[in-house]
C-alpha cells in the first residue's frame, strides 16, 4: 500500500427532520449566505424548512446556480459575500449548488487577480469561509468531501478542484427532500454512485484487498437497491440507503494507498461542457468504451470485479471482459440509461474538441496513458 494521510471532518446529521437542527449548527452570530439552485427547495419544502430553522439568523439569499456550476454565476455571489461581509456560507440543493458555494468559499477572500486561477492554475487560496450543507440529491458526495467541479462555459471548460479547506463543517443529509427527485436526476445519481467506485477500483491489482472488498461491497448494495427506487419510489429506507451510498462512494475512503483512474470523468466533464449532457449520463456513456479500450491494461481488475459483482463464470479472459462490459450496461440500462452518442450530440467535432481539450493536460488514468489520440478512440468506440 502507498503512504497516507485520511482525514474528512465533515459532520454528517443524517435522517428525517434533521434540517431543523440548521439553527444549532451555524454560529448564532454569523451573517449566512444561504445558496440555492434553480427553484426545487421552493416546491418540496426544503426551502421553508431551511428558513423556519434559521429564524433567529441573519440571512442573505443567492438563488440561480445552475447545474454545472458557471464561473460567471458564482462571481455574482462572490460580490455579494466581499460586500456585505458575508461569513458562512449555506448550501441548499444538488452537488451543482454545494460545489458552486465551496468555489464562492475560496474566491470570496481570494487576493489575487482572478479566483479562476484556483481552478485552473492551481493558485493557492489561502482563506475559505466557512460553509455547510443541507444536500437534496444523493449523487455527487460532495456533501463529505473537499472536491468541486465548475464550468466556464466561455471557454467551453469544466474543470475540478479541491481545497482542504472547503470540506462542510457539517452536512445534513434527510433523504425524504429526495422523493422529489425527477427520475432522471436518480438515475443520474445512480451511475455517478456507481463510476465513482469504479473510478477509485478499476486500475490493475495493487495489493490492497480491503479497499476492493469495500468498493465491491458499495456496488453490490447498490445494484440491490437501486431497481427498489423505482419500483417503490416512496421507500423511506431505498431512499436513505441510495444516499448514504453516494456520500460513501466518493468521501476519500475507498482510495486511501491505492491507485485511482478518473479517466471516464475527465472525459464526461468535457463532454457535458461541449454538450451540456447531464454529468451521469456522459459516465454511462465513456465508462463501457474506456474499459473496452482499456482491456489490456485493466483487464485483470475488470475479470476481478465481473466475477465477484456480476457473477461472470470463469472463461477466456476477452469473453469475461467483453460479458462485463455487457453487464455495466445493461445495469445503467436498468435504470433508464441507454447512453447514446449520437443523442448526446456528440459528433465528430465534439469529440475532437474534448480530445483536444484533455490532450493539452496531463495525461489521464492510473498509467498515465489517455491523452489526445485515445480519447479519440474511446469516443469512437462509444455507442
Ligand atoms: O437547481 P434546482 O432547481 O435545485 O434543481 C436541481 C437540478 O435541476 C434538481 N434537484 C436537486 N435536488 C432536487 C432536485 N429536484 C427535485 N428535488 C430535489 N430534491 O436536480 C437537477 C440537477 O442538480 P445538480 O446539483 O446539477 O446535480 P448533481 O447533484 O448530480 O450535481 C452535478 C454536478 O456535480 C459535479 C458534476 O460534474 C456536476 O457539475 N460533480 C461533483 C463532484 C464532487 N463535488 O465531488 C464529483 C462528481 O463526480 C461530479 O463531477
Ligand atoms: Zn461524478
Amino acid at each position: 500500500m502507498n503512504n497516507f494521510v485520511y482525514r474528512n471532518p465533515v459532520e454528517i446529521v443524517f435522517g428525517k427532520g434533521q434540517i431543523e437542527k440548521l439553527g444549532q449548527l451555524i454560529p448564532k452570530d454569523a451573517k449566512v449566505l444561504l445558496t440555492y439552485g434553480g427553484g426545487s427547495i421552493f416546491t418540496n419544502g426544503v426551502y421553508d424548512q431551511v428558513k423556519s430553522a434559521l429564524a433567529a439568523h441573519q440571512v442573505t439569499e443567492f438563488g440561480g446556480i445552475e447545474p454545472n456550476p458557471q464561473y460567471s454565476t458564482l462571481m455574482k455571489a462572490v460580490e455579494i459575500v466581499r460586500r456585505e461581509g458575508i461569513n458562512f456560507l449555506l448550501a441548499v440543493g444538488g452537488g451543482s449548488t454545494l460545489d458552486g458555494t465551496k468555489f464562492i468559499s475560496v474566491a470570496a477572500p481570494y487576493e489575487g487577480a482572478d479566483p479562476w486561477d484556483i481552478v485552473e492554475a492551481g493558485a493557492k487560496a489561502e482563506k475559505a469561509i466557512p460553509l455547510g450543507s443541507v444536500i437534496t440529491l444523493p449523487a455527487t458526495g460532495s456533501e463529505m468531501n473537499n472536491l468541486a467541479v465548475i464550468s466556464r462555459k466561455e471557454q467551453d471548460k469544466k474543470l475540478p478542484f479541491s481545497h482542504p479547506d472547503v470540506f462542510p463543517k457539517f452536512s445534513i443529509i434527510d433523504p425524504t427532500v429526495t422523493f422529489s427527485l425527477p427520475q432522471r436526476q436518480v438515475a443520474n445519481g445512480i451511475v455517478d454512485t456507481f463510476v465513482h467506485v469504479m473510478e477509485q477500483y478499476m486500475t490493475r491489482p495493487f495489493d490492497a484487498p480491503l479497499q476492493d472488498r469495500q468498493a465491491e461491497a458499495l456496488i453490490l448494495a447498490l445494484v440491490d437497491e437501486a431497481p427498489k427506487v423505482i419500483a417503490e419510489p416512496e421507500n423511506y429506507n431505498v431512499r436513505a440507503n441510495l444516499f448514504w451510498m453516494a456520500t460513501w462512494a466518493l468521501n476519500g475512503w475507498l482510495n486511501v494507498g491505492t491507485l485511482q483512474c478518473w479517466a471516464t470523468h475527465m472525459i464526461g466533464h468535457e463532454l457535458t461542457a461541449q454538450t451540456g449532457t447531464d454529468h451521469g449520463r456522459t459516465l454511462a456513456l465513456v465508462l463501457p468504451a474506456l474499459w473496452n479500450h482499456q482491456r489490456k491494461e485493466k483487464g485483470e481488475k475488470i475479470v476481478q470485479f465481473g466475477k465477484r459483482v456480476w457473477g461472470i463464470p470463469d472463461g477466456p479472459t476477452d469473453k469475461m471482459i467483453d460479458d462485463t462490459i455487457a453487464a455495466t450496461k445493461r445495469f445503467f440500462e436498468s435504470v433508464g440509461i441507454r447512453a447514446s452518442r449520437a443523442e448526446y450530440g456528440v459528433t465528430e467535432e465534439v469529440i475532437q474538441a474534448v480530445a483536444k481539450m484533455i490532450g493539452s493536460r496531463q495525461p489521464l488514468g492510473d498509467r498515465a496513458n489517455i491523452g489526445e489520440k485515445e480519447v479519440v478512440e474511446i469516443l469512437h468506440l462509444c455507442d
